[in-house]
């Protein structure tokens, strides 16, 4: 492709490190900022009036009055076809799963329902300035063939994986230890590292898998030592009494994982609720993470994940929308949530530490963060025009904030889909809410 060059100017957030850790060392804020996008990667970062001097005469550039320019938001936990699942109503866990979740999940044995979902799903996260987010399938390979395809349409960086499970489900959605471990291999060899797209090994919680299942998984992470691991830990009580049951020998649930040797800093566990001093242990030792899904645990009764004692744990966290059981594709609505969850635990998120998390802090979880979450020079040009006009009721309050930190928190709480202007994926405009895109998806 030709080289190509644009600038954006506007208001423009980008984080070094955590903010709740290294105050103002750890963002940039430039009212009138300049964002220097070349062939797809970040150039350039600065203020407006010196980056705009330096300029060749001709260069595009794009003007976002009134807007803030971040970094891509990254969601490190949600399933692409529980999309038709959101607002289930009446259950906690294990009968959500039963009665709505696993029903839903059968039809993605058709390739084709999985591809209209996966171009739904992809649509509905660029809407909300989401550029990457860890997802898990279903079990079955054609529905992570036809998410990744459909991901390598729209370049943007995603990981998947296949969900492995062979027992305590469904017949119709249960493989067998042999069959998940050479469906996963398949697609890793067709798909990890394929363009931007990354495979995940995703057990999908140990109720579901047998110990066989689990030495395929325990195989595949030894076989390719550079994919991710996704999977679900202490949500629920009558889950985790479930857990024991299933594992007698194991010293709780956390462990039960550890027999396979399913830890470390590529391995993602969703909710982590109710977790003791042993399991954050390992968590710290391992650099395994938890993902925090506020709306999630609120929609279906989980519990109030205590961030707080995770930090004093030095446990590595990450904030997700867990869509189905979560209920929005907008990071800033589960930020918002979040706030309410240490509101209840009597502390409290700010505005700055939840724009960190939503973009830089979730790339480190995911070892990403040398390619995507912020806008260091060469990183891949993933980032969100937010709208601090987006709604008469954002444009009043925002008329009435003075700080920076107040306006980030006002954006925070009353934004959801309507607050993104615009998302770009590698440089590429992929949403402008002021265009309307028809899709096919009926
Ligand atoms: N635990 C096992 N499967 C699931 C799922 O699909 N959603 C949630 N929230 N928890 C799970
Ligand atoms: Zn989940």
């Amino acid at each position: 492709s030709t080289q190509s060059t644009t600038v954006y100017r506007a208001a423009i957030l980008n984080f070094l490190s955590d903010p709740d850790i290294d105050g103002e060392d750890a963002y940039q804020f430039f009212q009138d900022g300049a964002l220097v996008i070349e062939n797809g990667k970040v150039a350039n970062l600065g203020e407006a009036s010196e980056i705009l001097a330096t300029l060749a005469a001709g260069v595009k550039i794009v003007e976002y009055k009134d807007h803030l320019i971040i970094p891509g938001m990254i969601d490190t936990h949600i399933h692409y076809p529980q999309v038709e699942v959101i607002a289930s109503y009446g259950e906690q866990l294990l009968d959500w799963l039963n009665n709505y979740t696993f029903p839903a999940e059968r039809q993605f044995e058709d390739k084709e329902y999985a591809s209209n979902i996966a171009n739904f799903f992809l649509d509905e996260l660029l809407k909300c300035g989401t550029t990457t987010a860890l997802v898990f399938g279903t079990v079955h390979k054609q529905s992570v063939e036809a998410f990744f395809e459909a991901s390598e349409a729209r370049n943007t960086r995603m990981i998947c994986g296949k969900v492995m499970m062979d027992r305590n489900a469904p017949e119709f959605l249960c493989d067998t230890p042999e069959s998940s471990y050479e469906d996963s291999k398949s697609l890793i060899d067709t798909w990890h590292n394929n363009g931007r797209q990354l495979y995940a090994v995703t057990p999908r919680f140990a109720i579901t898998s047998t110990h066989e299942q689990l030495q395929k998984a325990e195989q595949l992470m030894q076989e390719y030592p550079d994919v991710y691991l996704q999977t679900h830990i202490s949500e629920n009580k009558d889950e985790m009494a479930f857990v024991a049951e299933l594992f007698p020998d194991a010293k709780d649930y956390l462990d039960v994982y550890d027999q396979y040797n399913l830890l470390g800093k590529r391995s993602v566990f969703a909710h982590g609720i109710h977790l003791n001093e042993r399991e954050h242990q390992r968590f710290r030792e391992t650099g395994s993470s938890v993902s925090f899904c506020p709306t999630s645990n609120l929609f279906l009764g989980s519990g109030l994940l205590d961030i707080k004692e995770l930090e004093e744990q030095q446990v590595a966290y990450s904030v997700a929308t867990d869509v189905g059981g979560g209920t929005s594709f907008s990071m800033l609505q589960t930020l918002s949530e979040a706030y309410k969850v240490t509101q209840l635990n009597g502390n409290k998120l700010s505005a700055l530490k939840s724009l960190y998390l939503a973009t830089l802090g979730n790339a480190k979880t995911l070892q990403l963060d040398d390619k995507i979450g912020s806008f260091k020079t060469g990183n891949e040009a993933d980032f969100a025009v937010l709208d601090f006009n987006s709604t008469p009721l954002m444009a009043l309050k925002q008329g009435k904030c003075k700080t920076l930190a107040e306006k980030l928190f006002a954006m925070i709480i009353l934004g959801d889909d309507r607050a993104v202007q615009a998302t770009y994926v590698a440089g590429n405009c992929v949403h402008d809410r002021d265009v309307t895109i028809h899709s096919d998806v009926n």
